[in-house]
């Protein structure tokens, strides 16, 4: 099994598996007993219903010497704390005004682009998508720290994912490749607190920007818990670094994906045109206003997330004995559950494969996630519970918006010969970028 995850991309093998060995799939990975869950309904039992019987599993163990105790790594009690803390900052208000803040951001990047311009899809989705969560989280006058911070961000993402298999913080801590990544972690943690110590100095002079580290450190727990009232600047720090690294990456994948399954479907680009046309008649801007009306645009963005979940396998380790489904797990083992295959099983799924935007939208027209009809389990993309991502509003919110923005001005068009193929790293990523042709429309 290592030998055939080292030769092809570990969506695929894991797919291979669960069509061969049906619901629950048993393996030896890595030294680990680990079981591929693939039946929706029991997916739904385990990481929803039976949540208090797992926590998180092996592979972001890894990541905690760049996110320490963040919400992605943290646990039990002190994790409902933190969200507890962070929420507020994901409020619907908030979101409302970081979605001007995102389609400035639209507007600034597609500054750089011209028609016939060829560009790498990946990279100027990722530096999109950073420059919104640098905007938002650490305010408008500290995008040069953000671009440097977000380079870095980069090497350690591939560096930490590449160790992801060691499961082991302290052996990582202990490789010559652990320490060279560890050293550069240093470098993020001087900018993180520096704009921590801004941020404080700016709450105090009542000169603070309204963006999410302001929020984090207004936000006020029961002073009768354990952790105190506010969290400490190494929550902030763990907090910050998660927000940046579960914040860009997955909606820039997303983002990728969706302008090249546009590139390959010119009858879905015209039918997302028509309501472009329609919604941002005078060649506007869209605003937070306009979510309700993008129906399409929103569909667009639903089904690229189906075929290519940007999230695309969680783990879970057991607590204790679990039987799921009539399967016995013992204590200790890991359990994987995939989007990729919950998200193209013909069994959930009209069409499973073929990308078809229009499934998402009800009889009169409107986006609506309960249209395609899928059974409760198969439709995952931002997990399960007090799990479930706490940017998914946000997510949401910036993939439309920044779909509509540019596809109504732009479209791109995959350079001809060019290879596709995904890549399972931490994200589900084009394996060789996506080179693009932009043509002003
Ligand atoms: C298309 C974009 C995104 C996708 C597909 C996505 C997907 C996910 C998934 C599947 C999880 C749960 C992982 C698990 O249970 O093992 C998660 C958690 C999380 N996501 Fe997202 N995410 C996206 C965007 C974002 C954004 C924009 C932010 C923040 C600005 C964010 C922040 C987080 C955080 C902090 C968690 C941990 C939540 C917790 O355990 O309490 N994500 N995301």
């Amino acid at each position: 099994m290592a030998r055939l995850l080292a030769r092809t991309p570990p969506n695929r093998v894991f797919a291979d598996v669960a069509r061969s060995y049906g619901p629950v799939a048993r393996m030896n990975l890595a030294g680990e007993r680990v079981h591929l869950v693939s039946d929706p309904e029991l997916v739904h039992e385990l990481f929803l219903t039976r949540a208090r019987e797992v926590m998180k599993g092996r592979g972001l163990q890894a990541t905690r010497p760049l996110l320490g105790n963040g919400l992605l790594t943290s646990e039990g009690e002190f994790h409902l704390r933190q969200r507890r803390l962070v929420q507020p900052a994901f409020h619907r208000s908030r979101i409302e005004s970081y979605a001007a803040q995102m389609v400035e951001e639209g507007r600034r990047h597609e500054g750089r682009w011209s028609d016939r311009a060829q560009v790498d899809m990946v990279e100027e989705m990722t530096a999109l998508t950073f420059a919104v969560v640098g905007r938002t989280l650490f305010g408008t006058d500290l995008t040069g720290d953000a671009r440097a911070f977000g380079e870095t961000l980069e090497e350690l993402i591939e560096g930490f994912g590449s160790l992801s298999a060691i499961g082991n913080e302290r052996l990582v801590r202990m490789l010559p490749r652990g320490r060279a990544l560890l050293a550069r972690v240093e470098d993020l943690d001087v900018v993180v607190q520096r704009i921590i110590d801004e941020h404080r100095a700016g709450i105090a002079a009542g000169t603070a920007p309204e963006d999410l580290i302001t929020w984090m450190m207004r936000a006020r727990d029961d002073e009768s818990t354990a952790y105190g009232s506010a969290m400490s600047d190494e929550q902030l720090r763990d907090e910050v670094m998660t927000l940046v690294l579960a914040g860009h990456e997955t909606t820039a994948m997303a983002l990728s994906w969706t302008w090249w399954l546009l590139s390959c479907h010119p009858a879905a680009d015209a039918w997302l045109q028509e309501e472009l046309g329609e919604v941002l008649a005078d060649g506007r801007d869209p605003g937070f206003a306009d979510l309700a009306a993008l129906h399409r645009t929103r569909a667009v963005v639903a089904e690229s997330i189906r075929l290519y979940p940007p999230a695309w396998i969680m783990g879970r380790r057991l607590l204790g004995d679990v039987t799921l489904g009539g399967w016995h797990m013992p204590s200790g083992s890991i359990v994987l559950a995939s989007p990729w295959i919950l998200h193209r099983d013909p069994a959930s799924w009209d069409r499973a494969t073929s990308f078809v935007p229009e499934r998402w939208l009800d009889g009169q027209g409107r986006f609506d996630e309960s249209a395609p009809g899928a059974p409760r389990g198969a439709w995952v993309p931002f997990g399960f519970g007090n799990r479930r991502c706490i940017g998914e509003q946000f997510a949401w919110t910036e993939a439309t918006l920044l779909v509509a923005q540019l596809s109504s001005r732009w479209r791109p068009e995959l350079v001809p010969g060019s290879r596709v193929d995904t890549r399972a790293a931490i994200t589900l990523r084009p394996a060789y970028g996506l080179p693009m042709t932009l043509h002003a429309r």
